[in-house]
């Protein structure tokens, strides 16, 4: 049995393996620009997190009808609950799919399908977050969040991702305000590739309750240091920090020595068809590569569930950290 665990950063679409895209293909008419699922994998070297974005958004073509994105859902639930996670805080990036023709109704309804019955299904509790693109204008942000506000009983959170440098969190400033207003929970990436004034930017204008990534923090001795104190959760992905080439190897990941600062860490996966692994794999990894204890893993279980946006089910927070608790590792 896995250790019970949270994923606080995952990208749904980051989730779609190339046998999925495949299906999907064929049952849309789409043509991808790879003869095969095997060829497809082999474009997965990236230099970047630019070189990866470019695939990332290419291979969302598949993704048309709410039946897509219910199956995207559904097979990313399936993976999840056998590696162990309980809960799961989901983004979506609306703004890939609007340009595409593919109407916010089609993408919230059809992750909802899955969403909804999770918990019975899977043993997973969900959360979704809806992901404004840095690298659109703050005008195309605030359209975003207007079209969503039909479905705000189905969002919990607002979130900020897709190419970070040269796209500063002050630029959201306004959509951050307006998200606050209508009770939405306030996360944001930074400090994956851009510098770590990005991560006090992101504190300080947008008022995030999590920082996705926020790795490039431990630049930044004072920066640490507030983060130590509020107790600011960081959502680190280690493998894909590893695939975007943000540390050379995962021997190098500051992880430990995060931990060891007091920061409150969790692991994810961000984009698991991607980058090597689900959220199971990057805690083995990390134990593998780092030496890390079953002491440091089950902090970074605890930390997962004291993170997340559980505050309307604190029964259920409750009982997850419980279980994290009583898990048992393997000798
Ligand atoms: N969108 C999907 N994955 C991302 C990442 N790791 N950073 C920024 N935007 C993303
Ligand atoms: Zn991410």
């Amino acid at each position: 049995m896995p250790l019970p665990k949270a994923e606080l950063h995952l990208h749904i679409e980051g989730t779609l393996e190339p046998e999925l895209a495949f299906e999907l293909a064929a049952r849309n008419g789409v043509t991808l620009p790879y003869p095969d699922t095997e060829q497809l994998r082999e474009a997965y070297a990236f230099d970047d997190l630019q070189s990866f974005l470019n695939l990332y958004y290419e291979l969302m073509a598949v993704l048309i009808t709410e039946q897509d994105f219910e199956a995207l859902a559904d097979a990313y639930l399936t993976r999840a609950a056998a590696q162990g996670v309980r809960h799961a805080e989901i983004f979506f990036d609306p703004q890939a799919h609007l340009a595409r023709g593919v109407s916010m109704e089609t993408v919230v309804e059809g992750l909802w399908r899955a969403l909804s019955r999770s918990e019975e299904t899977h043993g997973v509790s969900t959360r979704l977050i809806l992901c404004f693109l840095r690298d659109q204008s703050a005008r195309s942000a605030l359209e975003t969040l207007a079209a969503a506000k039909p479905y705000l009983d189905r969002i919990t959170g607002v979130g900020l991702d897709s190419a970070e440098v040269g796209h500063p969190p002050a630029k959201f400033r306004e959509v951050y305000e307006q998200a606050a207003a209508l009770g939405l929970r306030r996360v944001a990436h930074a400090g994956e590739e851009g510098p770590p004034e990005y991560i006090t930017e992101a504190l300080d204008v947008l008022g995030v309750e999590r920082v996705d990534h926020g790795l490039r923090c431990v630049e930044d001795p004072a920066l640490v240091a507030r983060l130590v104190r509020d107790r600011t959760p960081l959502t680190l992905c280690p493998l894909s920090n590893v695939r975007l080439r943000t540390v050379d190897t995962l021997a190098d990941h500051p992880l430990p020595a995060m931990l060891e600062a007091g920061l409150m860490c969790t692991v994810n996966s961000d984009d698991p068809a991607y980058f090597g692994g689900y959220a199971g794999d990057n805690f083995d990894a990390v134990r593998t590569a780092l030496g890390l204890t079953d002491d440091r893993l089950r902090e970074l279980a605890r930390n997962s569930f004291l993170a997340s946006f559980l505050e309307d089910e604190e029964e259920l927070r409750t009982r997850y950290l419980a279980e994290v608790e009583a898990y048992v590792f393997p000798a």
